[in-house]
């Protein structure tokens, strides 16, 4: 295996609620390397009106981060998204470049606020689709209304929609419902990609080993190697695997 990849992180500093200066924001990328991350893509909030117009420093801090560690840590792939928290103008965000796809791929990381209505998220995932995008549920497992109705989050995906699951919440890092739902989502096998949505290095950290180990017991090893490896590897960072 060549490393774990992680889709959705707050590593950059000052842009949103992840990392608060340049120190912390190296701390979560030494951490996520030492424990066995070598793509990691960073995803600040995209969320109007709570984290501001952050596109330009967001760019220039990725920029820098990368320039640092080309010395450090060469074989650390790192990319640039956005998690965007959905709004009726989302695709118009998404074509003026003011919130980004992840790695300049037509995938999206998509959330909602945890008690949105599971019609209402079903149905931004289709109108995102509709303008051109595929969509990635960002935590699937936190979002109350679809209690453990785990089909319907199966009929999202069949629609094209990836899920994403926060390695954290399948310990209880988020919430019950959270370690409950993400339990039955990995044993119906109804996940694409686990990441760390890392904002520190203390709770949301971005250590993916131990939930690697867990899955890879639990739900079987190739499996567990698609979804913190292989589907992100092949889909965001855009790079054949031979594994
Ligand atoms: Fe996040």
């Amino acid at each position: 295996m060549e490393g774990f990849a992680d889709i959705h992180s707050h590593i950059l500093w000052g842009v949103d609620d992840g990392a608060v200066d340049p120190e912390g924001m190296l701390a979560i990328v030494q951490m996520a390397y030492r424990n066995g991350t070598r793509f990691l893509c960073a995803t600040p909030h995209y969320h109007p009106g709570f984290f501001g117009e952050n596109e330009q420093k967001s760019l220039q801090v990725f920029n820098s981060l990368k320039t640092a560690l080309q010395r450090q840590y060469p074989d650390l792939r790192l990319a640039l998204g956005n998690e965007l928290r959905y709004g009726p103008a989302a695709a118009e965000w998404l074509e003026k470049g003011r919130c980004r796809t992840l790695n300049e791929s037509d995938y999206v990381l998509v959330d909602f606020s945890q008690s949105e209505a599971a019609g209402k998220i079903a149905e931004a995932l289709r109108r995102l689709m509709n303008a051109g995008y595929r969509p990635i549920l960002a935590h699937a497992e936190r979002y109350e209304k679809f209690g453990r109705d785990w089909k319907s989050i199966a009929q999202l995906r069949d629609m094209g929609v990836r899920i994403q699951l926060d390695a954290a919440s399948i310990f209880g890092g988020w919430d019950r419902h959270s370690k409950h739902m993400s339990r039955i989502l990995l044993k119906h096998q109804v996940v694409d990609y686990i990441a760390s949505d890392a904002h520190d290095v203390d709770h949301r950290n971005p250590d993916l080993s131990k939930a690697f180990a867990f899955v890879s017991n639990q739900y079987g090893g190739r499996f567990a190697e698609d979804i913190f490896c292989r589907n992100a590897q092949k889909e965001i960072f855009q790079r054949s695997c031979s594994i």
